[in-house]
């Protein structure tokens, strides 16, 4: 990797004039790395340097940083500067650049990550070095499958307080997120002689082909503004459930279903996995506790790393009930020996400290106030669109005005460089429930975020028909 910044200002041949000064100093960036002038790992310069060498404003190297970053052609990190990205190659090794008229994406309204620049970098710093700093050598060695002691303890006192789950550190695997934690279970249930597994009607489809790798066949349960229709869990085996929120129609397990699939579970001897995904993420009210603690034996308890803080960091947790604790510690074994080590360590740290604490803290402020902002726009913007569920997670279902296709409502918001995602994405069965979207308010920045909000609403205002208006 070289040291010394490319030398770009002479070689760009930008004309610093009119208002495409920025489109073409990001064409002239691609162009370079996609004819191999700027190589991968090349130090592009500070903007402040290359704003003085081109005579154009430092903004307008920093917006177009930022949205060649976006792209993928670089990469920046704090301390290291602007990079051309590892991953980006020469020209015909990779799709052409991003068109920059319609269809070009500046704004992620996606679902399924959290905000990563609020990821609390140097409290994970400071909890790594001690982390790192007081760790046995046993540590640095093959250890138990089920994961550290340490971050094992951390936890069950921790779900124990925020979740209300019953957790022991000995009944708690660590795995790597909640992808493993249930093709960890989808397997051993499926050598235990299950044959169907219920699953949501709507949800990831990874997780579907996940569990159906396992070789269980899966049967979708109806969701409604109830949740999951608990009533249809007849002939399965075991079942996932997104109790606390639905993924991703937003509503709560409602109570009287909530006993109805702890009792399901219980009298039938089957289990149930409660994907606790984003169960800290509650702004209305007191996030309902985890279903686990009503059957603890019939009920398996995952959680996951992945919203709280970074879906990079592939950290989850199972508590498992005791009489399948063998077998899925068996399989975690069979199936990496054991999630590393160091990362374990520091969360544990994280938590210990009350760091953990106060970054899920600061998060839900700052979820709570983005989602309050979406709904406050589109019942401005689009009165007849609709938000569902409940003011909860790190995404809000979007139901559609009167007219409005869920194709046509992604298609204008892409026009107007806005990614969002269509209800159908996630049906695991022909469109049960009305058009919608599925809006993430994780993945923009803060500053990106109110303009992201603004398009996608000026978007569905032009396709909405007079008629609903
Ligand atoms: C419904 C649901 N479950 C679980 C997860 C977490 O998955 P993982 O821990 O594999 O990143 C997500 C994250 O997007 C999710 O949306």
């Amino acid at each position: 990797m070289s040291d010394t910044w490319a030398n770009l200002g002479i070689g760009l041949h930008l004309e610093p004039a009119g208002r495409r000064v920025r489109a073409g100093l990001e064409q002239r960036i691609r162009d370079a790395i996609q004819t191999g002038r700027l190589q991968p790992g090349t130090r592009l310069p500070p903007s402040r340097t290359l704003a003085l060498d081109l005579g154009i404003a430092r903004n307008t190297v920093a917006e177009a940083y930022g949205q060649l970053v976006a792209e993928g052609w670089l990469s920046a990190r704090q301390g290291s500067g602007t990079r051309v990205s590892e991953h980006a190659v020469a020209a015909g090794d990779r799709p052409a650049p991003a068109p920059t008229a319609a269809g070009r994406v500046r704004y992620d309204l996606r679902p399924g990550q959290p905000d990563v620049t609020l990821f609390p970098r140097s409290a994970w710093l400071a909890a790594a070095r001690r982390a790192l700093t007081r760790a046995p050598y046993d540590a640095l060695g093959y250890g138990d499958p089920r994961g550290r002691i340490e971050l094992r303890e951390a936890l069950a006192g921790y779900l124990a307080r925020v979740r209300g789950v019953r957790a022991t550190p000995d009944r708690i695997v660590i795995c790597s997120g909640f992808v493993q934690s249930l093709a960890l279970l989808c397997a051993t249930q499926r050598s235990g002689g299950a044959r169907r597994l219920g699953v949501e009607a709507y949800g990831h489809t990874l997780h579907r082909e996940v569990a159906a790798a396992t070789g269980l066949a899966l049967t979708p349960i109806p969701v409604d503004a109830a949740g999951a229709a608990t009533y249809a869990l007849t002939g399965v085996d075991a079942a996932v459930l997104t109790p606390a929120h639905q993924f991703p129609l937003g509503v709560p397990l409602a109570p009287e279903r909530r006993r109805h699939a702890v009792e399901w579970a219980r009298d039938g001897d089957r289990l149930l996995v409660e994907d606790d995904y984003d169960g800290e993420f509650r702004y209305d009210r007191q996030a309902v506790g985890a279903m686990q603690a009503l059957a603890p034996e019939h009920i398996a308890y995952a959680g996951t790393a992945s919203k709280s803080l970074a879906p990079g960091l592939r950290l989850s947790w199972l508590v498992v009930p005791a009489r399948l604790l063998e077998a899925v510690v068996e399989a975690k074994r069979l199936a990496d020996a054991g999630s590393g080590a160091l990362d374990q360590l520091t969360l544990a740290e994280l938590i210990a400290a009350g760091a953990y604490d106060r970054h899920i803290r600061r998060c839900r402020l700052e979820y709570q106030r983005r989602r309050a902002h979406l709904v406050a726009a589109l019942h401005r913007g689009v009165p007849d669109a609709r938000v569902a569920g409940v003011a909860a997670g790190l995404q809000a279902l979007v139901e559609l005005p009167a007219g409005v296709g869920e194709d046509d409502a992604v298609a204008a918001a892409r026009e107007r460089g806005v990614a969002v995602e269509a209800l159908a994405a996630y049906g695991a069965t022909a469109q049960m429930h009305a058009p919608a979207l599925v809006v993430g308010y994780g993945t923009p920045p803060q500053h990106a975020f109110s303009t992201a909000v603004a398009r996608l609403c000026a978007a569905l205002a032009d396709i909405t028909p007079a008629s609903s208006r």
